[in-house]
């Protein structure tokens, strides 16, 4: 008897070992091993269990010797079980930890920092002039509907108004909006006057060379009360142009057509390169154009449902780009629209 225990402990803990052996290998069944040999030997059927319970074939006084034998054997066995397993689970553990080691000492990644592009950051600023002044900020569509971008604003079909901007026909009678002045139109609509709003956005027209880009950004304004003249306009667009370029920048209207206004003018600045000597710029002038304005047409205000005896008003449309450039210095538009970081990363 005292053998054959012998024989069945030798038999554990070479398997034992064996499993033990293993755990340096990445073998994740160990605890599954280490179950299966507590099942073989110390389990219901266990060879050491059924040992035990053969005890009583022995003669009677060779049991309890025999007995503490076996009882020694099986403590032995499943204290040596409970230890193999509890390293297993701690070598994995380990591994775990290490495997998501992190080297804080290691250098950070360099994360560049973005920036508002130089166009949203005037588009901003001209927005932020007129809004101290009251004007409030509205948007519109720039997939416009012929109505609103043409006939609304007193450019009917087949006038030849319409070949001041080369538009981009979408499918469905609508266009990309080629100024934002159809905005005016869909705020008169919804809103009684007093009117006092900018809207700032995309507009296209299909022309593409050094001076021109086919998508482009403008500032539209418009501002609808009783008694509002010519005068009112001037003021308003001094204080702009005063804001944004400086206090003694010189300022001047010139008469111009635009369908949707009337009178209509063109406002031109003092050339802020060569500050009024002329230029490359200026193309020796003195004078850079920067906005149409005029006072709104009765023809429009009739088309929105606003009665021209009653109210009068202006209006006026601004090119962003025109006024970044300006503003900065850079001669070529196309670089607004190349995005190089390089040349974006100076604002
Ligand atoms: N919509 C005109 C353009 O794009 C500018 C403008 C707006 C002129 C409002 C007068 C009044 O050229």
């Amino acid at each position: 008897m005292k053998d054959e225990v012998r024989e069945i402990c030798d038999r554990a803990f070479e398997e034992l070992s064996y499993l033990k052996s293993l755990e340096n290998r990445k073998d994740q069944k160990n605890q599954k091993n280490l179950q299966d040999l507590r099942v073989k030997y110390l389990g219901k059927k266990g060879l050491l269990t059924v040992l035990l319970k053969s005890l009583g074939k022995l003669p009677r006084e060779d049991r309890p010797a025999a007995g503490k034998i076996i009882n020694e054997a099986k403590a032995r066995l499943e204290s040596a079980i409970e230890d193999t397993g509890r390293s297993v689970k701690a070598l994995q553990e380990k591994r775990v930890i290490e495997s998501r080691r992190i080297d804080v000492t290691l250098p950070g990644f360099f994360i560049p920092q973005g920036r508002q592009h130089p166009i949203n950051q005037v588009l901003d600023e001209v927005c932020e002039v007129f809004t101290s002044m009251g004007f409030r900020v509205e948007e519109g569509p720039e997939v416009e509907d012929n109505y609103h971008n043409f006939e609304a604003l007193n450019i009917p079909n087949e006038h030849p108004a319409r070949d001041m901007q080369d538009t981009f026909y979408v499918a469905g009678g609508f266009v990309l909006r080629t100024h934002t002045s159809p905005v005016q139109v869909r705020v008169m609509e919804r809103e009684k006057p007093p009117v006092r709003v900018v809207a700032p956005g995309k507009v296209y027209r299909c022309d593409s060379d050094q001076t021109h880009t086919p998508m482009f950004h403008q500032v539209e304004g418009l501002l609808v009360d009783r008694n509002i003249s010519m005068a009112d306009l001037k003021g308003v667009l001094e204080a702009f142009v005063h804001s944004i370029f400086g206090s003694k920048t010189p300022v001047r209207l010139r008469p111009s057509y635009f369908p949707f206004t009337e009178p209509s003018a063109e406002i031109d600045i003092g050339c802020v390169i060569c500050g009024g000597a002329g230029c490359g710029v200026c193309k020796k002038t003195g004078w850079i154009e920067i906005l149409g304005a005029g006072m709104v047409n009765p023809k429009v205000f009739e088309f929105s449902g606003y009665d021209p005896e009653e109210y009068t008003g202006f209006a006026f449309g601004l090119g962003i780009e025109r006024v970044a450039m300006l503003k900065y210095g850079i001669d070529d538009l196309r670089l607004f629209f190349e995005n190089d970081i390089r040349f974006l990363e100076q604002f």
